[in-house]
């Protein structure tokens, strides 16, 4: 198969948002607890966060971090995660079936993000709470001092406001397994007076609604349309969350997963579009992709089966999937799809981090370890320049029985003063795909790194007793004459160029 893209520094889609590199952590299984936090762990610091952790968390490169749920945070009493530890209640995770202890709360958690470089992203209790716990969170969290709430906080050691700027109005609101699950209409009233009352407080948020929780949903659209409605003057951006896995749908189906988030992308937009339009409002509602990952649910048996009431466990090991080289890939070619629409997509979150579906790995007391899909974001978070580009790309086409006729071939570009990246997915089960990027608006550059994602076992993967079996390679291919560069890409993989 054959494709080729024009590259031009003029063709601008947008700034890409350092946020898009956006990640999540959820009181879910061993995310939190033998995840980020072991005390007594060989590496843990003097608050009992992981140093190998950390280590890895910043090499990935996560601008900011969406906390503490995720479907755990429709149960959530924020007000049990602060004051002093020892006083702390122990709770039921109704979302997960586990006991969660409030060991880690929301100091201790912005305490890891400073350690991790990285920024917090609050969800607030729209399951079986409402717009009073919201304020009374916002208070805690920004007011400086002067008021009960925030007399606490820096009675409870924070002194300065946690200045928190990101808020989710809820999770999954759509979904009939949310904690406080409702209608379009319901939610959407509660949202609007939710946001509202925390703008009243602090004017300097950014709220995000629920959109759908996938594409398939059945009310995937009704939902965003009604929502809007209602909250569209309140509110900043919507969501989208997305998983894919393999075992579902045909290996070709699955290697085009971005081409559907490139849909549901699409279709938010233009659901988002008509209310604007519809209320002739020139205020623009953008996406924040704030869920997306490929999740095998099928892949990982949970270990501990909950049996009845007072027997939830503590941190147990929860949707630990391992990921694969094509799961590496369809990762990859994700990142690709959020590039390409950073025009709309404002901000974005793996989900998840550390553990549960996550880039990184940890054995209790042992080692951690990089998973495949660790290797895609952490070099398109760090070569993705500040202007995403179109390509112009024309690709060879294959059917695929989800989606359709789909490129072969897909890409992303960006640039910046610095240099320009550009990245690539060949989807073509069987055969290398020959590439040739018209590069002479660049002027002269040469391939300054170019890394890739294949091999031989698609299906290998990255485990406990074998940490590195994949890894990034070099490519020494790319060759660039006359203003032409044209390189060859293996079958199902994801490549990174930087020209400089
Ligand atoms: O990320 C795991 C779960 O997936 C989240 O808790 C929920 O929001 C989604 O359904």
């Amino acid at each position: 198969p054959k494709a080729s893209l024009t590259i031009n520094p003029n063709f601008a889609i947008g700034a890409v948002d350092r946020r898009l590199f956006g990640s999540f952590v959820e009181h879910l299984g061993r995310a939190v607890y033998d995840g980020i936090y072991e005390p007594g762990h060989p590496t843990a610091d003097e608050e009992g966060f992981r140093g190998d952790v950390l280590e890895l968390v910043r090499e990935l490169g996560v601008s900011t971090i969406r906390y503490p749920g995720g479907n755990f945070v429709s149960g959530f009493k924020w007000e049990d995660s602060v004051g002093p530890r020892e006083q702390r209640p122990t709770r039921l995770d109704l979302a997960w079936h586990s006991t969660e202890t409030n060991e880690v709360g929301l100091h201790e958690f912005a305490s890891w993000l400073r350690k991790a470089e990285s920024e917090l992203m609050l969800a607030v209790n729209l399951g079986t709470r409402g717009v009073e716990e919201a304020l009374d969170l916002l208070e805690y969290t920004n007011v400086p001092s002067g008021s009960t709430l925030s007399d606490q906080r820096v009675a409870n050691g924070q002194v300065e406001p946690l200045a928190v700027k990101m808020w989710c109005l809820g999770n999954e609101m759509d979904g009939p397994w949310q904690l406080g699950h409702r209608n379009a209409d319901d939610y959407g009233k509660l949202a609007s007076m939710t946001a509202k009352a925390m703008r009243q407080l602090d004017d300097g948020l950014e709220l995000v609604v629920c959109g759908s929780s996938n594409r398939t949903m059945p009310t995937f659209g009704a939902w965003e349309r009604t929502v809007l409605e209602h909250t569209y003057d309140d509110i900043d951006l919507i969501s989208c969350h997305a998983y894919w896995a393999e075992n579902n749908i045909d290996l070709g189906s699955f290697l085009a997963a971005g081409y559907d988030m490139d849909q549901m992308i699409e279709e938010v937009v233009a659901t988002a579009d008509s209310v604007k339009a519809a209320r002739k409002s020139d205020k623009t509602i953008n996406i924040s992709f704030d869920e997306w990952n490929v999740w095998d649910i099928n892949r990982y048996q949970e270990q501990d089966a909950v049996t009845g009431v007072g027997t939830w466990p503590k941190a147990p090991r929860l949707l630990e999937d391992s990921y694969t080289v094509v799961d590496a890939v369809v990762v990859g070619s994700l990142l690709i799809s959020l590039l390409n629409h950073a025009d709309r997509v404002s901000s974005a979150s793996l989900a998840q981090l550390v553990n549960v579906i996550a880039p990184i790995m940890t054995e209790p007391g042992g080692a951690v370890w990089k998973q495949t899909t660790f290797f895609p974001f952490a070099v398109t978070s760090r070569l993705a320049g500040a202007t995403a580009l179109t390509s112009r790309l024309v690709s060879d086409t294959y059917e695929t029985s989800a989606y359709g006729t789909v490129k072969i071939v897909d890409a992303a570009v960006t640039t910046d003063s610095e240099g320009t990246s550009v990245f690539l997915v060949n989807r073509s089960t069987t055969d290398a795909s020959t590439v040739t990027l018209d590069i002479a608006a660049l002027g002269d550059v040469s391939v300054v790194e170019a890394v890739s994602i294949f091999d031989d076992d698609i299906h290998a993967a990255n485990t406990v007793s074998d940490p590195s079996r994949v890894s990034l390679r070099t490519i020494t291919t790319a060759d660039i004459t006359n203003g032409t560069l044209t390189i060859e890409l293996p079958p199902v993989s994801w490549t990174a160029l930087r020209l400089a």
